[in-house]
């Protein structure tokens, strides 16, 4: 783990082992360093009482090389240490990508959750490293059958392109968010109700002129009544001249970011959300909740098969008109990224596969 979603990840795959393999798995935990504030990294171990990670790596490289090749190096170290016999990776950061790389070539098996997810956008860094590790991977964990689908559609199981490591294959086992959700998720009072936003793509923050366009449109959808709540990551830090002109106006809540219990809560009370993250998304729908995707595309497609969410560009699109339109409208919320027991899944097929590898 390494960037804040993959902490809150590694929280269900703990309750899982410490709650019916800690027999037949010894999980040992490596912080990349790759986020490194207190509250993108350390308030949701105290928050979701995780023990502290085994091995806890410092970083200060900033471009992706960098960045992958200084955790590379620092996770061979780890497993030549220590000798792992699975090496398992969450999502699709620059820290997957480096644990499983370096995994791969010290031909130790990698278990990859959140296998078989594609945006089809190449100029997004998270696409690049998906590719590559489900290509790394010897146990692909799809959140759902979609995902799985997709990876066999790529072919991804045929002798000629699978790694030279032996393998068990692809688990359509769901979402370990989702178990998360369920398990943290439904006792909050609610509170007055606001439109609960996040954007930390590059895509949307990296250029000021493209930051500014959103919050301006933030601002513009906003109300005293219903306000409009933005916990800023630090990707967005090098903007605070701009960030600081639309501070304490009306409507709009620049806050820093939430921990995860704070998240759910606000969750709870949101009308709406508007993010370009992948994680939020799919936990606005766990709680019932339309969601605008600030992105051209979505490596989550089901969740807008409903009609709950939608994508939306601010070149083209309103967002008062589009929200408005989406929140009019009533939806359902089918589930479709399993039943909740991800975690308990993956460990299962771990234990009663690794002998075949
Ligand atoms: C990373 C992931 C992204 C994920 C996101 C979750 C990659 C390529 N991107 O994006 O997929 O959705 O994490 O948040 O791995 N920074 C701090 N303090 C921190 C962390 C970051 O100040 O604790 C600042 C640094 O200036 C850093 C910048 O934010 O250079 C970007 O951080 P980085 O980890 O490179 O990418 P994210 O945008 O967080």
């Amino acid at each position: 783990m390494g960037a804040r979603p993959q902490i809150i990840k590694s929280a269900a795959l703990t309750r899982a082992v410490t709650g019916g393999y800690s027999e037949q798995i010894k999980l040992l935990t490596l912080h990349t360093g790759q986020h490194y504030d207190n509250d993108m990294s350390a308030i949701f171990f105290e928050e979701l009482g995780l023990p502290k990670p085994d091995i806890q790596f410092e970083l200060s490289a900033k471009s992706h090389a960098a960045q992958t090749s200084a955790m590379m190096i620092n996770a061979e170290q780890t497993f030549l240490a220590h000798r792992p016999d699975i090496v398992l990776v969450y999502g699709d950061t620059n820290s997957t990508l480096a644990a499983a790389l370096a995994a791969y070539k010290l031909q130790i098996p990698v278990a990859h959750v959140e296998a078989g997810l594609r945006s089809d956008n190449l100029k997004m860094p998270e696409e690049t490293n998906r590719i590559a590790t489900d290509h790394l991977s010897t146990w692909l964990f799809t959140p759902n059958t979609q995902a799985s689908e997709r990876l066999a559609q790529e072919g991804i199981l045929s002798e000629a392109k699978r790694p030279s490591l032996a393998r068990p294959g692809i688990y359509s086992v769901g979402d370990v968010m989702y178990d998360n959700s369920l398990h943290y998720g439904s006792d909050y009072e609610s509170g007055t109700e606001l439109i609960l936003a996040t954007c930390h793509r590059p895509s949307n923050v990296d250029d000021s002129a493209q930051l500014g366009q959103v919050l301006k449109a933030l601002l513009e959808l906003g109300s005293p009544e219903t306000p409009v709540l933005l916990p800023v990551h630090p990707r967005l830090e090098k903007h605070e001249a701009l960030l600081s002109s639309y501070r304490n106006r009306p409507g709009l809540i620049l806050s820093a970011p939430l921990s995860y219990l704070d998240m759910q809560h606000t969750l709870k009370r949101a009308k709406a959300v508007i993010t370009d993250s992948g994680g939020l998304q799919k936990e606005a729908y766990y709680h019932e909740k339309p969601c605008l995707i600030l992105r051209d595309e979505t490596e989550w497609p089901e969740l807008m098969e409903n009609g709950s969410a939608r994508l939306v560009n601010l070149g083209r699109d309103n967002l008062i008109e589009v929200l408005g339109n989406l929140t009019r409208s009533e939806h359902t919320y089918p589930q479709v990224y399993g039943s909740g027991d991800a975690a308990n899944l993956i460990c299962d097929v771990l234990v009663k596969t690794y002998s075949t590898c």
